[in-house]
């Protein structure tokens, strides 16, 4: 069921100083990703405040809650290179396998492990980590669905889609570096006002970076940082 992706990483090669990361995501969604493939994050990712290039000094550390098959960490490993640390957790054990393949196929170092949202980095990497992205189950779904497991753990949002998310956002903030990135995807059904008022409660600020129809789901992604 689960699968890696060979994403091609290696075929790119760009100075760090000097990437469009919004056009270099895009064209790798395009070609080598199933249309389906919720990377409207990677799509955006962009750690300069605006001009599209990225400047991540030294070595960083980058999670991604929720990792799935790995292909958008590897993506972003691909960019910012080896001085970084990938961390991808998961609550399912198949997709923390598939991720660290993922990443190995495409000569990414991707730890992965199975744990619930970031349980597992709690409290060694507070206040460590510099790039945090989740594409959460976001779709609106009776509760009951989410603790069924299995494949449903890939959407079921229960309430308002977002009771996973939820538990998420008050640990986003303990866990981020003073300069570091929260993106988080959401569906308009997620009520993403709510999130960001939640979000700023705990001391970040952020905006919407990119919006997007796909198929009935009007999505998008939100990048946060320390206020
Ligand atoms: C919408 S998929 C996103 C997959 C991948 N990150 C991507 O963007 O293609 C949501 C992922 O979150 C994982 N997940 C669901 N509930 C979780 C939880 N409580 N803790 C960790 N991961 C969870 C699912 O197994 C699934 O891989």
């Amino acid at each position: 069921m689960w699968q890696y992706y060979d994403c091609g990483v290696k075929l790119l090669s760009f100075s760090l100083q000097s990437i469009n990361l919004g056009w270099l995501w895009s064209q790798c969604r395009r070609q080598l990703l199933p249309e389906r493939f919720n990377l409207q994050i990677s799509e955006t990712i962009d750690f300069s405040n605006g001009d599209s290039s990225v400047s991540l000094p030294g070595p960083s550390l980058c999670v991604e809650v929720g990792v799935g098959s790995g292909a958008v960490l590897t993506f972003l490993g691909g960019i910012i290179g080896s001085s970084a640390h990938y961390i991808g957790t998961d609550i399912s054990r198949h997709a923390a396998v598939a991720a660290r393949s993922t990443g190995q196929h495409n000569n990414i170092l991707i730890d992965t492990v199975q744990t619930d949202l970031v349980t597992a980095l709690l409290p060694r990497c507070s206040g460590c980590v510099d790039v945090m992205l989740f594409n959460p189950p976001y779709v609106v779904t009776p509760s009951e669905e989410i603790s069924q497991g299995g494949i449903a753990a890939t959407w079921a949002g229960g309430v308002n889609g977002r009771e996973v998310t939820d538990r998420l956002l008050p640990l986003v903030s303990r866990l981020l570096s003073p300069s570091g990135r929260f993106y988080l995807l959401l569906l308009e059904e997620n009520q993403p006002g709510d999130v960001h008022q939640i979000l700023s409660d705990t001391g970040l600020s952020g905006e919407e970076v990119i919006r997007r129809r796909s198929g009935p789901e009007n999505l998008s992604v939100w990048c946060y940082k320390r206020k």
